[in-house]
């Protein structure tokens, strides 16, 4: 049965632009309505030029809480009443609860991963060596999060070497030194993956369209390498094909948007949600996309 929002109904709002993807909506409807609570996940797409305003007004209006994704994660900053620690130290914002009309903003990116990564290999980062290929966004949340909860080592390989150096003396200097960049030859990643537990690949390789390639070479995926992709369309990789036919660990990146949704929504109610409705939703969405 379909149920429309009332007066009573608190609004999530996810402010970015473009939306049309988005999984989110879905996602969180869902379990407001399996929960039977009065809540509303609705997609506003929004450009930088109006961003202040929208969220300004938006605020003032009977709203639980927000989702911010590109382009606005870093500018929404400004905006904001208060900034919980770990969002402060990546510098990024993708969940605010509004409350007594004051705005805090969270970042559950990086928690997303972790708990993903828990789940996946029912075991904790805490003293495990990364290497993260990729330095964007989703990879910044990533290690810093990963730093935050013990991370032994984290190795950083980027295209563009200078990203990752500032990334790397970023973490070392706010969190703790812990990181090291890797040189671009083939030899260097291979020195730095041998002496790993997992691989993330944190860029947009082997995303839909370009679905067939990989963004490492082959012989440096070995069997007892944990392999993690944050990329979920499509929701097996040829990195996490290539990998679990060689016999590792993988984690499929749906989850980390699954748990990163999931923290955000403990955020906004208060109350746990129902993974398992999530990720059908999740699920389902995707297959529908495939
Ligand atoms: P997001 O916010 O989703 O992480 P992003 O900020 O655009 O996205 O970052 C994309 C990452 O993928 C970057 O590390 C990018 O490398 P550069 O810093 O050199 O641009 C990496 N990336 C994207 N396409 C790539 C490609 N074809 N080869 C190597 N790296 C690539």
């Amino acid at each position: 049965m379909i149920r429309y929002p009332g007066v009573t109904t608190k609004l999530v709002i996810l402010l970015g632009n473009p939306l049309g993807h988005s999984i989110s909506p879905p996602m969180h409807n869902r379990v407001f309505e399996k929960l039977g609570m009065d809540y509303c996940y609705m997609p506003v797409e929004v450009t930088g030029k109006n961003l202040q305003k929208v969220f300004s007004g938006l605020s003032k209006m009977n709203v639980a809480g927000f989702n911010v994704t590109v382009p606005h994660k870093i500018d929404i900053i400004e905006s904001l009443d208060e900034l919980d620690p770990l969002a402060a130290t990546i510098g990024a914002v993708n969940t605010i609860v509004v409350k007594n009309g004051k705005t805090k903003g969270y970042n559950t990116d990086g928690e997303g991963f972790i708990r993903s990564f828990e789940e996946e290999t029912h075991d904790t980062v805490k003293g495990k060596r990364f290497f993260l290929l990729g330095c964007g966004g989703a990879a910044r949340a990533i290690a810093m999060t990963l730093a935050f909860h013990g991370a032994e080592k984290i190795y950083i390989y980027n295209r563009t070497p200078a990203k990752a150096v500032g990334l790397a003396e970023e973490i070392n200097k706010k969190i703790r030194s812990c990181t090291k960049v890797v040189g671009q030859s083939l030899e260097n990643q291979r020195t730095a993956i041998a002496g790993c537990d997992v691989l993330i690949n944190s860029t947009s390789i082997g995303m839909h369209p370009r679905a067939d390639e990989l963004p490492i070479d082959n012989s440096l995926i070995s069997p007892d390498l944990i392999v993690a992709d944050i990329v979920y369309n499509p929701l097996m990789t040829k990195l996490l094909r290539t990998a679990k036919d060689k016999g590792c660990t993988i984690v499929p990146g749906l989850g980390m948007l699954i748990y990163q949704g999931a923290a955000a929504f403990k955020l906004f109610t208060g109350t746990d949600p129902l993974i398992e409705e999530m990720s059908e939703a999740a699920h389902s969405l995707m297959a529908s996309k495939q």
